[in-house]
Formats: structure tokens, C-alpha cells, sequence
């Protein structure tokens, strides 16, 4: 209860005195998917920037890396992932007024050159192979999870991934369907979540 609190507060005081003055919002208000789809997709909420700076520290960039932020919101994660040496930094998301905001976010902070984003469901979404780090906060419920585990691992065929899945709530489905080798665990004390970055390959077929 305490922490919540805490939570709100920080979040409160970054966004009056930090982000609604230059007419910034990547504040935690919309809801409404989370109630238009019955749970399967989950509501807009942000990853914090101090941990997001921390995963994004733990990784080793050789500027040839193509980060997609799947479920991107209001594009919290990219605005702190272009300050890192990424090639490439995308963001797709089902719902468009948060991508109408992401890109106001992004035009203001001038990085509307560096970032892109564009309103597609991840179920949708053809193009996963043109990267090779993918950012998820529990995005979504196990079906949908469950599609784009299977996208990501068509990707795994072809390349190293990485994936860093901020309150991995069906980490399960990778370990089902892949190779999951853990590279880190972190915890972000604001929120009380767990990230978990790992590599995941199609799983190995043993000789009969
Ligand atoms: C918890 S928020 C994460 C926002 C951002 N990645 C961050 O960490 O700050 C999850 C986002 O996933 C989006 N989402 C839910 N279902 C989706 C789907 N099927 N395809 C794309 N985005 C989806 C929601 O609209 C929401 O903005």
C-alpha cells in the first residue's frame, strides 16, 4: 500500500513539475483497452526511466542492435532507449491515441528522427525480424502471448535475440516453446516487478 503511494507521488511529481510544463504526457491514466477487451490485452502502464536506464546499462550495445518496444504505450522506454546506442528504436501498439501521444512525446523531445512508432497489433505486426531486441512489459494475456512467442521464435531461427520482458508474467510460454537461457534478473523496487532478459532459440529436436 505504502509503496503505491510512493509510486504515485513520484510519478506525480516527475509529471507536474518535469513533463506537463514542456507538454509532455507519459502519464499512467488510460485504462480504457484494459476494459474493451476483457483482460486479453492489458492497460497502458509506464516501465519507470530509472529502470529502464538499468536494463538498458546491463546490456551490452555494439550499435548495430534494433530495439521493438512491443506494446510501446505512450513511449516511456524508447524516449529513455534513445539516449543508448541503438541502430534502430521502434514501437508498435493496438491502441492509437497512445501512439498519437507517443509521437507528440517524441516530436517535443526532438527525437521524433531517432523514434518511430506506429498503432498495430502485435498479432498483426510482419515485420519482428527486423530486430533483435524486444522490450515487453506484460503486455498482454496468454493467447495473444502466445502468437507472438511463436513470431518471436520464427525470428530466432534466423538470429541472436534478445528479449526483455519487464513483469514476465508468461515467461512460461517462452520456456514451452524455446530455449530460454536467463542472462539477468532485475527488480525495480518502485513497482515491485521483476525483469527478466534472456535469449530464447526453437527448442533443440532430439535424435529418435
Ligand atoms: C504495460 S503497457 C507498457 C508500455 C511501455 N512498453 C512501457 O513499458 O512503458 C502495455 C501496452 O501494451 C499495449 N498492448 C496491449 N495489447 C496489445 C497488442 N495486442 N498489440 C500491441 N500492443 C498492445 C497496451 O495498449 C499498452 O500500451
Amino acid at each position: 500500500m505504502f509503496t503505491r503511494w510512493k509510486r504515485y507521488l513520484q510519478f506525480s511529481i516527475q509529471y507536474f513539475l518535469f513533463e506537463r510544463p514542456k507538454g509532455l504526457d507519459f502519464t499512467m491514466r488510460n485504462k480504457s483497452l484494459l476494459k474493451k477487451s476483457d483482460g486479453l490485452y492489458h492497460g497502458y502502464s509506464r516501465t519507470t526511466e530509472k529502470h529502464t536506464k538499468a536494463i538498458f546499462d546491463s546490456l551490452i550495445l555494439n550499435g548495430e542492435d534494433k530495439l521493438l518496444d512491443i506494446g510501446c504505450g505512450k513511449g516511456a522506454v524508447l524516449r529513455t532507449a534513445a539516449e543508448y546506442p541503438f541502430q534502430e528504436i521502434a514501437g508498435i501498439d493496438i491502441d492509437a491515441n497512445l501512439i498519437d501521444i507517443a509521437v507528440r512525446n517524441f516530436q517535443i523531445l526532438g527525437i521524433e528522427d531517432r523514434v518511430s512508432c506506429m498503432r498495430i497489433s502485435a498479432t498483426k505486426f510482419k515485420e519482428y525480424n527486423k530486430y533483435n531486441i524486444f522490450f515487453m512489459f506484460n503486455p498482454f494475456a496468454g493467447p495473444v502471448m502466445e502468437k507472438v512467442v511463436d513470431e518471436l521464435l520464427k525470428v530466432s531461427e534466423k538470429k541472436a535475440i534478445t528479449i526483455i520482458y519487464h513483469n514476465p508474467v508468461y515467461l512460461e510460454l517462452f520456456r514451452q516453446k524455446g530455449e530460454v537461457t536467463v542472462l539477468k534478473q532485475l527488480y525495480d523496487k518502485t513497482k515491485n516487478y521483476y525483469t527478466c532478459i534472456f535469449t530464447v532459440k526453437p527448442m533443440q529436436k532430439t535424435a529418435s
